[in-house]
């Protein structure tokens, strides 16, 4: 049985209290946790410079409970900070998106934010369309609307090393805010440099004895009205196969968790995360080089024994506590992505080699800038490997769940089956991650590799299970089964399509009229990655889909994809998007699906004898009419 939960206080009883600071809020868009972390490391670097002044770290989400409360309360603003970050197909994060729509959708609002100055950093991947889109557009709105720039938008990308681009960004803020916010008649302000502290939760260790009375279970997640990111829920695995044939080098694995009186819900279309588990050789070698036993038990807090928060605002919620550190390593440490510049900084301050700590900090550093781009970043070092190659640094618990191993993210894959066929059931189509690194490290990728290996139920009444939860998408069907559709999706991207299908057949199955669909796949070989073949052909079979057009990369002499053979079927395609048809893509964002749109805008510029401003124009058209509907990664 759950404790009760505490009253939330709402924002805005809060009395305000006018103490004669200059208010700064900063808010953050953030999916895995980089774009809160930068909004609090600015809060905290500015609190330590600017006494005189409040700084509030505030996630978009729980800005306003309405549209008109955004407005009212924006308006009171003066100086506000937005770190946003974009994803998938140029959209905002979970957190952002209510306040990203409000705030596009009113362009014409006029000049009503002329009380603001503001700065803007945007997180994204220079590698994908849109780069930067959503931090773009605020930034351009609230310039139009009176607000004043303080800093132009910041660029982060991620391809490159977004640390350094945040660090750039930040040295262009500090001049505009001393302006601001420096007291004239408080000299000291100006003399204290700050330097970055490392974070650190407070740690209380406990009688390991206790641990398997305490130790809490994933399982308590369950029993949530609503499952999302912090409250999933605990999901068996009822069937696994393997979708590739034995001839295949590779794998692809169908999997289908049981929902069935879980209470999770979902729509076609829609994207499952899934919780993973670092494996036990992973665990045993961070257990090694923290020189910590597996049954290490301790609580983990953001606040000390008396209450107080420590070291500021900057730290994650901390996970479920007490717990083993084996626990702990499993299931919440991120051990294998390459370290952060601040994580290796954590690590200098606990070297207890002095040469160890110098070259942790130049690595960090602003000289090291090339080194840590070439020997960490592009060499894929992961955290692991670096603590290997330092092994006399050994922070602390608190610090190495603070500052040096993130939070491990969930996985998100594109939903393949449809509630209507399959409404106990959720499927999922998840090619294995399984390469070789640079440093010659085999990497394998957290959740495909426990998809493989996942015992159903099938199998064992002791079968496999992850928390997971499902999470909106608007990659839909046309509420108008009548309208034409086309489907791009090779390899792994026929996933939301499978589903797509299924749905159709259904709504056949119980009378609907369907419109034409195309659906193109590609994949090397037919005798090795043609995954659900047989399926594909029923829905043909079933008039689920009017035609089914297959490339195939790796048969003959000359490389064929679905772009190509979509220029075959260009006249076709012409003619359903002239009549109001949908166009969708599933699939890897750098390579496949901007081809594909290069292959659209070719299709509109030859068909519809268009030159090519006008055909963007039109591409950008089916776009904003939701027409043009993509499913990225
Ligand atoms: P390849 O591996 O032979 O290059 C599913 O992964 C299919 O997508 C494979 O046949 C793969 O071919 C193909 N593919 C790779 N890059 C692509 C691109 N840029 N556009 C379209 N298909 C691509």
């Amino acid at each position: 049985i759950e404790a009760p939960k505490p009253l939330i206080v709402k924002e805005e009883l809060e009395p305000e209290v006018d103490d004669g600071k200059k208010k700064v809020t900063i808010f953050f868009g953030t999916q895995t946790g980089t774009a809160e972390g930068f909004a609090k490391a600015l809060a905290e670097e500015a609190k330590a410079r600017y006494e005189k002044a409040t700084f509030k770290v505030v996630d978009l989400d729980d800005y306003a409970g309405d549209d008109e409360e955004y407005e009212e309360k924006l308006k009171k603003e003066s100086i506000a900070f937005f770190f946003l970050a974009t994803y998938g197909d140029g959209e905002p994060t979970d957190n952002a998106a209510r306040f990203y729509k409000w705030f596009i959708e009113g362009k014409e609002r006029g000049n009503w934010l002329v009380n603001l100055q503001y700065g803007v950093f945007g997180l994204g991947n220079r590698q994908y369309e849109h780069f930067n889109k959503v931090a773009n557009e605020v930034d351009e709105i609230i310039a139009e609307q009176g607000g004043k720039r303080l800093v132009p938008v910041g660029l982060g990308d991620d391809d490159q090393c977004i640390e350094d681009d945040f660090t750039a960004w930040r040295e262009l803020v500090w001049p505009e805010l001393d302006q601001l916010l420096w007291d004239k008649d408080d000299a000291t302000s100006v003399s204290t440099p700050y330097t970055a502290a490392i974070l650190e939760y407070h740690v209380v260790f406990h009688d390991p004895a206790d641990a398997s009375l305490q130790d809490k279970n994933w399982s308590d997640a369950n029993g949530h009205a609503v499952h999302d990111i912090q409250h999933p829920c605990r999901a068996n695995v009822a069937v696994q196969r393997e979708l590739h044939t034995p001839a295949s080098d590779r794998s692809c694995t169908h999997l289908e968790f049981d929902i069935l009186g879980t209470g999770l819900v979902y729509e076609t279309g829609d994207h499952v995360g899934v919780f993973s588990e670092n494996c036990i050789e992973t665990v045993e070698e961070a257990e090694r080089l923290l020189g910590l036993s597996s049954d290490t038990f301790f609580s983990i807090h953001d606040q000390k024994e008396d209450g107080t928060p420590i070291s500021g605002s900057s730290l994650a919620p901390p996970f479920p506590s007490p717990c083993t550190l084996r626990t702990a390593l499993t299931r919440y440490a991120d051990l294998l992505s390459s370290p952060k510049k601040s994580a290796l900084l954590a690590l200098a301050a606990h070297a207890s080699d002095q040469n160890e700590a110098d070259r942790l900090r130049f690595l960090a550093s602003p000289t090291g800038k090339d080194e840590y781009a070439q020997w960490v970043v592009a060499s894929q070092r992961s955290l692991l490997e670096i603590m290997a190659e330092f092994p006399s640094a050994k922070p602390p618990l608190g610090v190495f769940f603070a500052a040096v191993a993130p939070r491990l993210q969930p996985r998100y894959y594109s939903i393949s089956s449809s509630p209507r066929m399959a409404p106990s059931r959720i499927h999922v189509t998840c090619a294995l991650v399984y390469e070789k690194t640079p440093t010659e490290r085999i990497h394998k990728g957290l959740c495909s590799t426990w998809m493989k290996n996942a015992v159903p139920l099938e199998e064992s009444r002791d079968c496999s299970w992850a928390p997971i939860f499902v999470r909106q998408s608007n990659f839909k069907l046309p509420a108008d089964t009548s309208l034409p559709i086309i489907m791009i999706g090779p390899g792994t991207g026929l996933a939301p399509f499978r589903g797509f299908l299924q749905e159709r057949l259904a709504l056949k199955e119980a009378g609907a009229e369907l419109g034409p669909s195309i659906l193109f796949f590609g994949c090397r070989n037919r005798r090795m990655d043609y995954i659900y073949e047989d399926e594909l052909n029923s829905f043909l079979e079933a008039g689920a889909i009017s035609e089914l057009v297959v490339a195939f990369s790796r048969e003959g002499p000359t490389k064929e994809y679905v772009q190509h053979k979509m220029m075959e079927k260009a006249s076709d395609i012409w003619n359903i998007i002239s009549q109001g048809g949908y166009f969708y893509v599933c699939g890897d964002a750098k390579g496949m699906a901007r081809d594909v749109h290069r292959t659209l805008h070719t299709i509109a510029q030859e068909q519809g004898s268009l030159d090519s401003s006008k055909a963007e124009s039109m591409v950008k058209k089916l776009q904003m009419d939701g027409r043009y509907l993509r499913d990225v990664w």
